[in-house]
């Protein structure tokens, strides 16, 4: 694999070289007291000190970050920016529509940010409070996040392409007694019935007291006089001022779902101190970005990337975060290569499903465009094949800009491995080295470490500032997931290698949740969805290659006795789990299968059935526990070519 040199105009302004990485790195893990301690002071103001900057342990799992220490989130990404950067843009932000663009300086944030916390006050909303926030990306949602932070109430982001199902049961999860949403959405020219879903979703949640919407378009809604409420109004009758609340550094800030190998969406819950500090430190060196500088991070305000690193990051180091309602290929192709050019973006950072679509549809669509205020390239998610990171690098930042390939997980708040643009020459495909204070391990089945260039299980050996406190109402399930397999020590779920120059290469996911798009789906809640349906005995889900999409679904179903397969009944199948998960969750193979390949114990293999799907038949390794060993000879026979014909989507 060939390692880039770094590009000499880039090295020139950059904020650390090599030498310097690998110094701060070792007093990172030699002295992370220290180390964390001055990132912290530099990075975040706080209203009083910590006692301690990290205690407990992985082998006690009682860790907490910058113990009685007392901050806000939303001081620190507005407040004591407004001296110098009051008039400097926030957010800039580009509609679905290219015409429509809106420039929100630093202080009339603050002032909107305020406002939103006296309406949150006025309803009653308190300090701990969830607050469910299911809206499209619009300028508000940063108001609502930050506004939920300086009172000290919990957000908990939904994203805006989810089903009222899954809506729903986020709502309940996180007992959220309020939703803030849009009437509508736009996307891709498309109109998305937020509140439509909102009133869907609600149907089950009696204990949701109050709706308040934002007025995206003028499209009517149906309207409930005492539960619904317009945001324009309310903002109309508050003051724009608001004192921050004092916040403890291990309150929770937000909670974010996510899926897991099995069971329902975990709550993620994270905590202010560790993690304003490491959102604001990793954003900083990582993106090595510098005042004045227009960063924009394409991730939807639904995803982690796109709290950490579209919203907290960002407005904690006083940068310009450009907001993007749209999608890539709207009005066309050229969309964000426009938008580049548009804005000036210094600071780009996307998803490999992003450049992979953008990169089949050719070059063409860059030409119109020069890219030349690019310094910077990311990418988070997925794994990037070096191809596609080739064409990244050298098409779309003109071989002069850095790829920072960000490997990190909503469980870790912030970017765990990654190269620093200047001080890491570049692998292709590769996410290079850990960040300060993060010591990764690749180990076998027993937890013993692997020798160079073998695959193993990635797990991180000691706490970082950023990690998440636990699962929301589930602690045993945090402990179960994260910490049983290979304890004092935290498990990611990932495959992974690191080769003799240290350099980390992540396969993907070894439990049982999918990629499919960069969009992290749990393989039991598709099933469960799939089982809704009154004519599914069983079904199993594993994942397939997907050209565009990294992944893609395939599902074995077995009906019931006396059902036949038909079409309808697959588009029934299809339609259910967009209901039950959303449009992120389409199915592209659904195979039927008389019965499923199980063990002795009822268990199903599904093992073989990611080898059947993969065509991958020359090694089905031991098959001796199967109950019946024919079942696998049916399935070969009756496989569906993993190919453009036989897709439904
Ligand atoms: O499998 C890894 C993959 O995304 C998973 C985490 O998904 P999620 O919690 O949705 O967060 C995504 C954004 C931070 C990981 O377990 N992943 C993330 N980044 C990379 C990656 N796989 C390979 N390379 C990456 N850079």
């Amino acid at each position: 694999m060939s390692t880039h040199p770094v590009p000499v105009e880039y090295a020139r302004q950059t904020n650390l070289t090599e030498a310097q990485y690998r110094k701060l790195y070792d007093r990172s893990l030699r002295d992370p007291t220290n180390f964390w301690s001055e990132m912290a002071q530099k990075f975040v103001t706080w209203y009083k000190p910590w006692d301690a900057v990290l205690t407990g342990s992985f082998e006690k799992l009682n860790m907490a970050w910058f113990k009685q220490g007392k901050l806000n989130a939303a001081y620190n990404c507005l407040d004591r920016h407004l001296g110098t950067r009051s008039k400097q843009a926030a957010i800039i932000w580009e509609g679905d529509n290219p015409d429509e663009v809106r420039h929100i300086t630093y202080a009339e944030l603050y002032e909107d940010v305020c406002r939103f916390a006296n309406v949150l006050k006025k309803q009653n909303v308190k300090k701990g409070d969830r607050v469910c926030i299911y809206m499209p990306m619009v300028p508000e949602v940063v108001v609502v996040m930050l506004a939920c932070a300086r009172i000290g109430a919990i957000h908990s982001v939904v994203f805006g392409g989810f089903s009222p199902e899954a809506l729903e049961s986020r709502i309940l999860d996180a007992d959220c007694h309020m939703v803030i949403t849009a009437n509508e959405g736009l996307r891709g020219g498309k109109v998305i019935p937020l509140k439509k879903n909102v009133d869907e979703a609600l149907i089950n949640c009696p204990q949701v007291r109050k709706v308040i919407v934002i007025k995206r378009t003028e499209n009517p809604v149906s309207w409930q006089e005492e539960r619904d409420l317009w945001y324009h109004d309310l903002m109309k009758t508050v003051m724009p001022q608001c004192p921050p609340e004092m916040i403890d550094s291990e309150d929770s800030l937000f909670v974010l779902y996510t899926s897991g190998s099995t069971g329902k969406p975990k709550g993620i819950l994270h905590t202010t101190g560790g993690y304003l500090v490491y959102a604001a430190v990793t954003h900083h060196y990582v993106f090595d970005y510098h005042d004045g500088e227009i960063y924009w991070c394409t991730a939807d305000v639904g995803w982690i990337t796109g709290h950490t690193y579209s919203v907290y990051g960002p407005l904690l180091n006083g940068a310009t975060t450009l907001l993007f309602e749209g999608v890539p290929h709207y009005p066309s192709f050229s969309r964000f290569w426009e938008i580049i050019d548009k804005h000036k973006v210094n600071i780009f950072y996307t998803a490999p499903t992003a450049i992979r679509a953008l990169r089949r549809e050719g070059d063409q669509f860059l030409q119109g465009t020069t890219r030349e205020s690019l310094k910077l390239l990311g990418t988070v998610g997925e794994p990037i094949g070096p191809d596609v990171w080739e064409w990244y690098y050298s098409v779309v930042g003109q071989s002069r800009c850095p790829v920072v390939d960000t490997w990190w997980q909503t469980e870790t708040g912030g970017i765990l491995i990654s190269p620093l643009p200047g001080a890491t020459p570049l692998k292709a495909g590769s996410a290079a080295w850990p960040f300060f204070g993060v010591e990764p391990a690749i180990v076998d089945d027993h937890g013993n470490e692997v020798a160079d260039d073998q695959m193993g299980k990635l797990i991180i050996k000691k706490p970082w500032p950023g990690m998440m406190q636990t699962i929301y109402k589930n602690r045993d399930r945090f402990v179960a997931a994260y910490f049983k397999e290979f304890p004092g020590n935290y498990l990611t779920g990932d495959d992974a290698k690191r080769d003799s120059s240290g350099y980390y290469w992540i396969t993907g996911r070894n439990d049982d949740v999918l990629k499919i798009a960069g969009h992290r789906i749990g393989t039991g809640e598709v099933e469960a969805a799939l089982l809704h349906n009154a004519d599914v005995s069983e079904a199993a889900v594993v994942a397939v290659p997907d050209e565009i999409k990294g992944e893609a679904i395939y599902a074995f179903v077995t009906l019931k006795v006396d059902i036949k397969p038909t079409e309808e009944i697959k588009k029934a199948l299809i339609q259910q789990v967009r209901k039950s998960i959303g449009a992120i969750a389409t199915l592209s193979y659904v195979q039927w299968a008389d019965t499923l390949p199980k063990t002795r114990s009822g268990k199903i293999m599904r093992r073989l059935l990611r080898k059947i799907a993969n065509n991958d038949l020359t090694e089905l390794g031991d098959t001796s526990t199967l109950a019946d060993p024919q079942v696998v000879d049916n399935l070969i026979a009756n496989r569906l070519a993993v190919e453009e014909s036989s897709r439904n989507n």
